[in-house]
């Protein structure tokens, strides 16, 4: 939240040209292009959408749909890994809107994206890199 104004340009160029455009696949209402942007300002710091590369946190490449705590290799919480929890739509979108309270001693520390409209094309963008 507070991040997204300070270097929310930067960083979106940046991404940009690494992630070359978004999927048009699952766009419909949603905006899959300004969800890209949201999650360049928002995620990238510690989160790579690319199979397979881990950051401070796990790729995030098929996500939406699939179980939590899967990728290989990831040091997962304890409180992820056991939450038994199915990232679909209904359940990433709180989890992004507020992750210590959806996963209570989770590591990922993340404020939260406030914006409804904002989680609605972000979600809309993972999901047109592939889902499970
Ligand atoms: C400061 C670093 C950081 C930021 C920023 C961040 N995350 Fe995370 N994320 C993590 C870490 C670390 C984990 C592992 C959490 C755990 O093990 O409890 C994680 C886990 C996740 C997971 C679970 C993945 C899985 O394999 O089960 C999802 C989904 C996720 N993040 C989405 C997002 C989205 C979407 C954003 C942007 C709105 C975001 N994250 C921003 C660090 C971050």
């Amino acid at each position: 939240m507070a991040t997204s104004t300070a270097y929310g340009l930067s960083a979106a160029a940046i991404a940009i040209v690494l992630l070359g455009p978004a999927s048009p696949a699952g766009a419909q209402t949603a905006n899959v292009k300004h969800g890209g942007e949201v999650f360049a300002t928002e995620c990238a710091e510690c989160h790579s959408v690319r199979e397979g590369k881990d950051k401070k946190g796990p790729s995030l490449f098929g996500v939406v749909g699939a179980a939590a705590a899967q990728r290989a290799g990831f040091a997962y919480s304890e409180a992820l890994r056991g939450s038994g929890a199915h990232w679909t739509r209904e359940v990433l979108d709180a989890y992004v809107a507020n992750p210590q309270k959806a996963m209570p001693g989770g590591k990922m520390k993340y404020d939260g994206l406030a914006s409804a409209p904002d989680r609605a094309d972000l979600l809309a963008y993972l999901a047109s890199l592939g889902t499970k």
